[in-house]
């Protein structure tokens, strides 16, 4: 392919001008929230029941949107009793009243990464750990601000760090799939991505410690009970009431994967040394920190690995091999004019960009955003104000805010160039980091601390994959939080460099 076909697509969209549904519109309604939370404790379980099994993720707000006639309502969030103490929220699902979750003056953040429920902290070594505390917690701005600086301090790591361990992902993937007619992409990512954030924050493969090489799976363990009361494992009818009973109901206690933590501790203690010892200039002690940095390293960031990496996969697999003719052209060009992989070379490769923010875009890894209301206030959709009392949950559903048609062209359909030209001010409406794509993690906001790292992943992985490979082939399909990826064929490329 000698011309990028997408640039005549560019000038296009150079024309249309970014929507702007931001500002405060004083005459809008007044209207009551509608939704009810149903007799309690039978009314939470209905909608339990209608989240997981009945109506499904997606359905179950369409459902409520349809016959409400709004995107704001009331209605109760899984898992409800007897895990959340309180399961009534306040639903979210455009772009206009959504970005209110990131508004420090209005909404409190504390304890509400996971939700309506917290996981016990005897699985975060009896710590309150970053992602739960509010910025008006002085611990939060310790935290955070030793956070950034951390990662300031391994941004020359970022790419050939990865770059190492791409490099043994597709060897394997590509030799597995030499002797099978099809390949399960996500074990063979999560290792990959799990030894490449350990390296990164410490300084050694997982392997050379106590983890061994089964490392990441001895992460997942210790994962798995923290966020299995949020997903269904998708078990056939008979078996619903004794799925629910088992990981809705009750959380998983913390003791049956002591041991893994303990294995986790001490790779990481031993390991982590450098970046351990900074900790005090910040005025946290070394336990806090370490038991902060596994979080970080194996729950924000590997666990975000996760998903983001299969369905970066699924979408740009889905597109086709004209898209991935378009991307080939662009990185090796790219590639070869800066003389290789670097960051100043990245950021020319203006379809690639636009490729991994429409990924974010259609299918945020982390869909679900909460936080209890500062004061009174009014929220305003495209169409009407509500009320909210203080103390109310508020909840939005992030892929339906990122897929508000009102913002977005075509918003159901993955558009690799959305986001190139003017365009690219649209950024505004991209939610995936807990924040505006255009603004920045700081240590007064809840924004992902590791937002340019994530961005510069997906980046890479691209990058380095189209360096190699033409095209390939996949399916794929859901799976717990995520998306199972399975490769069919791979392409070599023909004149990478
Ligand atoms: C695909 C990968 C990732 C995704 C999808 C992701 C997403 C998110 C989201 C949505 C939040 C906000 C949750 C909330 O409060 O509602 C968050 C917070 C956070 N993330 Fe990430 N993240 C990823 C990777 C990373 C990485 C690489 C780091 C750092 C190395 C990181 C560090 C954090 C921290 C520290 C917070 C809490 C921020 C605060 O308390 O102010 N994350 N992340």
């Amino acid at each position: 392919m000698s011309s990028l076909s997408s640039y005549s697509i560019l000038s296009q969209l150079e024309e249309q001008s970014p929507s702007d549904h931001d500002t405060f519109k004083e005459d809008l309604p007044l209207k009551e929230i509608p939704g009810s939370y149903g007799l309690p404790f039978i009314g939470a379980i209905k909608d339990r029941w209608d989240f997981y099994y009945n109506q499904g993720r997606d359905e179950f707000f369409r459902a409520r949107m349809t016959q409400y006639n709004s995107t704001i309502f009331r209605s109760n969030m899984p898992p409800g009793p007897f895990m959340a103490k309180d399961p009534k929220v306040i639903v979210l699902l455009d772009a206009a009243s959504f970005p209110v979750l990131f508004d420090m003056t209005k909404v409190e953040k504390k304890d509400v990464f996971d939700g309506t429920y917290m996981p016990s902290t005897g699985f975060t070594g009896g710590y309150r750990i970053l992602s739960f505390l509010d910025p008006s917690e002085p611990k939060h701005k310790a935290l955070k601000g030793y956070f950034l600086s951390v990662l300031a301090s391994k941004h020359d790591n970022f790419i050939p760090l990865l770059r190492k361990s791409l490099t043994e992902l597709f060897k394997t993937l590509e030799s597995q799939l030499s002797s099978k007619k099809e390949v399960n992409f996500n074990p063979i990512s999560d290792t990959y991505a799990f030894e490449y954030v350990f390296n990164l924050f410490c300084g050694k493969s997982p392997k050379d410690t106590v983890l061994g090489s089964g490392g990441n799976t001895t992460v997942d363990t210790w994962l798995v009970p923290q966020v299995v009361p949020l997903i269904t494992l998708g078990v056939p009818k008979l078996l619903q009431l004794v799925e629910d009973l088992l990981i809705h109901t009750f959380p998983i206690p913390p003791f049956l994967v002591k041991s893994k933590y303990n294995k986790i501790y001490q790779a990481f203690s031993t390991s982590a040394t450098e970046i351990l010892d900074q900790a005090k200039s910040f005025g946290i002690e070394k336990d806090e920190a370490c038991h902060n940095l596994i979080f970080l390293t194996c729950f924000n960031t590997y666990g975000g690995l996760k998903v983001l990496f299969p369905s970066l996969f699924k979408w740009v697999g889905r597109a086709g091999p004209t898209l991935h003719s378009q991307l080939a052209h662009e990185i090796r060009t790219i590639a070869k004019q800066e003389g290789g992989v670097t960051f100043a070379a990245i950021e020319k490769m203006v379809l690639t960009k636009s490729v991994v923010y429409e990924v974010l875009r259609i299918e945020p890894p982390v869909p679900f955003q909460y936080g209890h209301a500062k004061t009174d206030l009014v929220i305003q959709s495209h169409d009407a104000s509500f009320k909210v009392k203080k103390g109310e949950m508020i909840f939005g559903y992030q892929p339906f805010a990122t897929k508000d048609a009102k913002v977005f062209e075509d918003p159901e359909k993955f558009v690799p160039y959305r986001f190139m030209g003017k365009a690219e001010e649209n950024l505004k409406y991209v939610f995936w980091s807990n924040g505006r794509e255009t603004e920045d993690p700081t240590v007064d906001n809840k924004q992902c601390a590791g937002r340019d790292l994530v961005v510069l992943m997906a980046r890479v992985l691209l990058v380095d994959f189209f360096l190699k490979y033409d095209t390939f082939t996949c399916s794929d399909e859901v799976f717990l939080v995520g998306t199972k990826v399975t490769f069919k064929s791979l392409t070599k490329a023909s004149n990478g460099v």
